[in-house]
């Protein structure tokens, strides 16, 4: 069918191709709240008064009063005619033009006019008298207003009402089977929306695309949706969009839900930055589409599986489109609807202020999924997890790794073996890039109770009240104070100090409260460093250094127990040496 095409075309260009990105490579843009600001290209100035709106996809100059979108820029900028800038954006984008028969901007005209047509047919029904699709929504706790809002409509249970009014109007039924409103059996036609509430799909130019009609209650198919026409392209498409986008742009993030009820039903309860996907897998379209709004996307997936299968992949499109992602669980009924009927809106909010990252989403799916007790669900969890991490930035990664080692029995060291065996170039290796013993873990420091600190955090903390010029000794060891009492009075140590004074120790005491005060008073009365304190301070920092070292003997052991004996022969081997050189070390080097 070569109609069409042009309007898809269209489409694809407005979404794939940015207009910041695309108008960025001629004018050097400058980002301004909201907007991009530069030299106009359109006319002669010094100060910038061109001003791009991501958000709006529109340029307008103030200076000279040049206006439009994406293809109009192309347009200007390159003096071409219409389908000129078409080609010329397919070209850069690889976007494929797949038919240079363009349907003609009058035809799309007259589809969206017979869409609204029927919308306005539906709305009628729906409004004008009882009828069972009003009760239906009535019984699901929707308020007029709402529904007004949404342009809910109702088809009744004729066979061919819809078809039998555009007949009236002298439409063709070729048009009315194109847009689905129609079928077509044995010759006769009949109207597809029968007994059905219908949701009309509306874009954000306020162009009603498409349609879904529920059944009232039980029964298959639960929805039925317009198929796919020179309007109507899922891909491209969100529901509820065209009356959300200001809130998900001033609330800064968006509710990404399944279904057209959820929209409706959240809508109603006061949350307004919502969309659904309805139904199909998140596009990459749809995703490009949300980010012009916000970046920061809540998937509310439903509970069950099918939900929680489609928000993993939501998720990765989502992540891959840039956006900041966040899972959000409904912990009481099937989907969001649900939930907020049963729980209102501050307790939905709460939901959505608990939403998992990305990454903690996903690895909480995997520790759901694998059984961490044994060698086999390790080390795929290992796996899995560093083809996670390795999507992160090394900083957001380090995170995660020291949370999922805190949280499993898995060492920090064997986690970033994995990233690094997999994934050379994101991440560099921390063991090497930090001194072995940043870890925060070592066994032997942390066994203290909160509130008493450990010989070496006292000592520590000794050396530097006895001598400030220990303080910038220390520093790059601090985080051997893992205590809470000793991290305090280090910390206070840290901000009293100044070069070539000592500390004020009466003014450390003061700022103590008195739990910390008791380690601060048995440091100063108990620790005698009995005139040997650079003794001492090397002793300390020895003994911190072979901790580490011993903590990574540990890592190493653990990690080739993990590891398989024939698979993995080179990693365990490159292991063993290592293990081999710590163990030298420590006795050669002292
Ligand atoms: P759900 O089954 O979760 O529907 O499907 P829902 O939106 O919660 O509807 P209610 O609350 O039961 O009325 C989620 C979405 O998947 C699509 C629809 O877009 C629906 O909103 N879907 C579902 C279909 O297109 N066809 C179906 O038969 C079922
Ligand atoms: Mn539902």
């Amino acid at each position: 069918m070569g109609v069409g095409i042009r309007d898809n075309i269209i489409d694809e260009i407005k979404n794939r191709c940015s207009i910041v990105d695309v108008i960025g490579r001629h004018v050097t843009l400058k980002k301004t709240g909201n907007s991009y600001k530069g030299i106009c290209p359109f006319h002669k100035e010094k100060t910038p008064s061109f001003v791009v709106s991501d958000t709006k996809q529109i340029f307008t100059c103030f200076g000279c009063g040049a206006t439009g979108d994406v293809i109009e820029f192309v347009q200007r900028y390159n003096n071409l005619d219409f389908p000129g800038a078409v080609e010329k954006l397919c070209e850069e984008y690889g976007i494929e033009i797949k038919n240079a028969n363009f349907r003609k901007e009058q035809d799309k005209t007259a589809l969206y006019e017979i869409n609204r047509e029927a919308a306005a047919f539906f709305y009628r029904a729906f409004t004008k008298m009882t009828n069972p699709g009003y009760e239906y929504m009535k019984t699901r706790g929707m308020e007029s207003a709402t529904l007004r809002k949404f342009g809910i409509g109702y088809a009744d249970g004729e066979w061919d009402s819809l078809y039998r009014h555009f007949i009236e109007k002298e439409i063709n039924p070729q048009t009315l089977l194109e847009l689905g409103l129609i079928s077509q059996s044995k010759g006769k036609y009949y109207d597809k929306y029968r007994n059905r509430v219908v949701f009309p799909i509306i874009n954000t130019r306020g162009k009603v695309i498409g349609f879904g009609g529920r059944i009232l209650g039980d029964g298959e198919p639960k929805y039925l949706n317009s198929p796919e026409s020179p309007i109507f392209l899922k891909k491209n498409n969100l529901y509820g969009l065209n009356l959300t986008r200001q809130d998900i742009n001033k609330e800064n993030y968006v509710i990404l839900v399944e279904g057209y009820m959820d929209v409706i039903s959240l809508y109603q309860q006061g949350i307004r930055n919502v969309v659904a996907s309805l139904g199909t897998a998140l596009t990459e379209n749809q995703a490009a589409m949300l980010k012009r709004y916000t970046e920061n996307v809540i998937l509310a997936y439903d509970a069950d599986t099918a939900g929680q299968t489609a928000a993993l992949r939501g998720l990765d499109i989502l992540h891959k489109a840039g956006c900041k992602v966040k899972v959000l669980h409904i912990s009481d009924g099937k989907d969001p609807d649900d939930f907020i009927k049963k729980n209102g809106k501050e307790e939905f909010l709460k939901l959505a202020q608990n939403a998992m990252p990305f990454a903690d989403y996903k690895i909480y799916l995997l520790r759901q999924m694998l059984n961490l007790d044994t060698t086999e669900g390790s080390v795929e969890f290992l796996q899995e997890t560093a083809r996670i991490l390795g999507e992160l930035s090394p900083v957001e990664a380090d995170i995660y790794i020291k949370k999922i080692a805190r949280e499993t029995n898995i060492s920090e060291g064997a986690i970033r073996l994995e990233i690094n065996g997999n994934n050379n170039s994101k991440i560099t290796r921390t063991s090497n890039a930090a001194p072995v013993w940043d870890t925060g873990r070592m066994g032997q420091y942390n066994e203290s109770a909160i509130g008493f600190g450990t010989m070496l955090e006292k000592n520590l903390i000794k050396l530097m009240l006895l001598k400030s010029s220990y303080v910038n000794r220390i520093k790059p060891y601090e985080k051997v104070f893992q205590s809470s009492s000793a991290y305090k009075i280090y910390e206070l140590i840290l901000s009293e100090y100044k070069e070539d004074e000592e500390i004020d120790i009466k003014k450390v005491e003061d700022s103590l409260e008195a739990e910390d005060n008791r380690l601060l008073r048995d440091i100063l009365e108990n620790i005698q460093l009995a005139d040997k304190e650079e003794q001492v301070f090397q002793d300390c920092i020895q003994s911190i250094e072979e901790a580490g070292l011993a903590k990574r003997e540990q890592e190493i052991i653990q990690i080739i127990s993990m590891l398989d004996d024939e698979k993995d022969r080179d990693k365990i081997e490159a292991l063993t040496i290592e293990m081999m050189k710590l163990r030298k070390g420590k006795t050669n080097d002292r």
